[in-house]
């Protein structure tokens, strides 16, 4: 069978805070955190559904975004749980390029991709709100863009 380089389950760059944010923020990441590099991680939806043995209706024909997600560590703050208000002008984008492919509810996903990922990429302060890393990770998908 021949290779086909999209069925790769995921795709993974690793991001510097330098990238990210600015070189203060590179600064304040050195000394006060315990990480120091982002990951933002593509997923082509066919081979995790394929992985989890799902009947995923309606999967995107595209890479989608599974997380923005801060290396070394996580679960950095379990008393500050997403709120979806906050997020409310990204819905439309992110379940369009966001989306949980394995069940139809997207926010459980969401909620999951902040509190363990979220929550310590927050240390950087063009993080440091739900509406910033949900916003950023978004950017971030479209300029790191596989689908072209
Ligand atoms: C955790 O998040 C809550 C809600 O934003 C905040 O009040 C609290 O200070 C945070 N705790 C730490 C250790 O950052
Ligand atoms: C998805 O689940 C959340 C609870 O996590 C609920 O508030 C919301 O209404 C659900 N959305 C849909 C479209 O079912």
């Amino acid at each position: 069978m021949e290779f086909r380089w999209q069925h790769a389950v995921v795709c993974m760059s690793v991001l510097l805070a330098i990238q990210v944010c600015c070189i203060d923020d590179a600064w304040v990441l050195r000394k006060h955190s315990g990480w120091n590099k982002l990951i933002l991680v593509h997923q082509w939806p066919v081979t995790v559904c394929e992985m989890v043995e799902k009947h995923c209706e309606h999967l995107p024909n595209y890479w989608t975004l599974h997380g923005l997600w801060p290396d070394k560590t996580d679960m950095c703050n379990t008393s500050w749980p997403l709120d979806l208000t906050n997020i409310q002008d990204l819905l439309a984008e992110m379940n369009k390029w966001w989306p949980d492919i394995i069940h139809p509810n997207c926010s459980d996903f969401w909620k999951h991709e902040w509190i363990k990922h979220g929550t310590c990429a927050a240390t950087l302060s063009c993080l440091d709100s739900q509406h910033k890393y949900f916003s950023k990770g978004l950017e971030l998908y479209s300029s790191v863009d596989l689908n072209r």
